[in-house]
């Protein structure tokens, strides 16, 4: 057979059956016994189970095995999307559908101009029931959005992280690249890598809100949407290498063949795999190609040049005297400042400075961050946007019994531009002020489908956030 292809979702003809059938497999699946690594159930724990949920013997070593904050991200969720293809193309096969049956790309970055829709949720998505009164299997606890509306801003869908031409950073302090930071086997603390943040963080905590599915990497596989937006994170892992020659995969052992994940195939035989593995996709399992990848183009890339590998943590520039609890819709916290060795010279700038929140820990389902920064008392009125600082992951990342001892999330922003508009490394310049704006989180459908209520019935804890040290580099 040749490769599956996989296709924007929002370009299906009206006469295309490609989504009708999910919904007919994902039915079938979401019958079976959760000790079957072909039911809904068992795929979803393969990306993490509700606190509480017992894993039988013979599942241990498959579940929970998400990769997040690290350089295994974009591999491990490339063979999971694999692995489900698999088991929903053979399910389709089955109940008499077609046998190539692919994926579909959810692209909520296009531009709008090309595709009015892209931001809303495929229509085939939100309604609760299909048009014979029967339960439509593609709905699911989510925030609740009128028409599929979630307000996917700029801010939630920008594709800014393509810029970066390192996949990784094994450097402190600085951003850790479009993959992720360099880890071992990770299941969740430190820095997201650039496209995990954004914009992959930002749809899973705007579709999910408080307390849908996809905003718990516990629960967020759940959701038949989760699939969609995971094969453009994936599509975008090909767009990002087609850039040119200097968008290269890491080529360290530590990453290609050291650790090695297991999963199920189609037919719900074990399979492993390695990152080597992942990286042509015509070759990952039953192997697949994405429409809609653009050609190279060079020329225009203005592209971000990135503190490479390796080095020492960059110079310390200053840190919050305290951790910062983050209540209210606003919260201001003030960075004090040492300025840069060397840079006394009112000519000499810092190459790079980077504002860091470091172990940023709580609970709950917070949502997003906007983050601003501005210097007390100059001339500007208004205190100017840096990022966003994401929390999908946060109560894993906090919780003191996994593997990194709840130390938090962590997130590094570049601030070269707006330092120098402030001028930061000036002697004169004391402090600086950071202001985070709550973006908050729409509530969730009470409801789930019937075979999931239990998941639905897990309670939250309510929402906190403390970000535990906010400090600046110099580079
Ligand atoms: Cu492993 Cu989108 O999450």
């Amino acid at each position: 057979m040749a490769a599956r292809i996989r296709r924007n979702v929002w370009k299906l003809d009206r006469s295309d059956e490609t989504l009708a059938w999910y919904g007919k497999a994902v039915a079938a699946l979401i019958r079976r016994p959760i000790e079957d690594p072909s039911s809904w159930r068992y795929l979803a724990a393969v990306h993490g189970t509700p606190q509480g949920m017992a894993t039988p013997a013979s599942a241990r070593g498959y579940w929970d095995q998400c990769q997040h904050q690290s350089w295994f991200f974009l591999p491990w969720h490339r063979g999971y999307l694999a692995s489900f293809e698999a088991t929903i193309a053979k399910t389709v096969k089955d109940l008499g559908g077609p046998a190539d049956w692919a994926l579909p790309f959810w692209d909520y970055s296009e531009s709008l101009s090309t595709e009015r829709n892209a931001r809303l949720l495929p229509s085939a998505f939100v309604e609760r029931t299909l048009g014979d009164g029967s339960p439509n299997p593609l709905w699911s606890r989510r925030a609740r959005a009128p028409g599929g509306n979630f307000e996917l801003d700029d801010t939630a869908v920008s594709t800014g992280a393509l810029r970066f031409t390192n996949f990784t950073n094994s450097r402190p302090g600085v951003p850790s690249g479009f993959g992720g930071p360099e880890t071992g086997f990770n299941p969740g603390g430190g820095d997201n890598g650039g496209i995990e943040s954004v914009p992959h963080n930002r749809i899973h905590v705007k579709i999910g809100g408080d307390s849908g599915f996809m905003s718990d990497p516990s629960t967020a596989a759940l959701d038949p949407i989760f699939w969609l937006h995971h094969a453009n994170i994936d599509r975008l892992w090909e767009v990002w290498r087609n850039q040119g020659p200097q968008f290269q995969d890491p080529s360290d052992e530590r990453w290609l063949t050291s650790v090695v994940f297991q999963m199920h195939d189609g037919d719900g035989r074990p399979i492993t795999f390695r990152c080597a593995d992942m990286l042509d996709t015509t070759k990952v399992l039953h192997g697949y190609t994405y429409e809609a990848v653009p050609v190279a183009q060079e020329a225009e890339l203005e592209s971000v040049e990135m503190a490479m590998a390796g080095g020492a943590r960059p110079e310390f520039g200053g840190e919050s005297e305290g951790p910062v609890v983050l209540t209210g819709p606003t919260t201001k916290a003030d960075v004090v400042l040492v300025p840069p060795s060397g840079l006394e010279a009112a000519t000499a700038e810092p190459r790079h400075v980077y504002l860091n929140l470091e172990n940023i820990t709580g609970a709950g389902i917070p949502g997003d961050y906007l983050v601003y920064i501005d210097v007390p008392d100059d001339d500007q009125p208004t205190a100017s946007f840096i990022g966003v600082m994401t929390t999908f992951g946060l109560e894993r990342a906090s919780d003191k019994s996994l593997s990194h001892g709840g130390s938090g999330l962590s997130q590094v922003f570049e601030i070269t531009e707006l330092a120098s508009q402030l001028k930061l490394s000036e002697a004169n310049v004391s402090r600086l002020k950071v202001t985070f704006v709550r973006e908050g989180v729409a509530k969730a459908d009470a409801d789930a489908p019937a075979e999931l209520a239990d998941y639905a019935a897990v309670q939250r804890k309510p929402a906190n956030v403390t970000v535990g040290k906010i400090s600046l580099f110099y580079d």
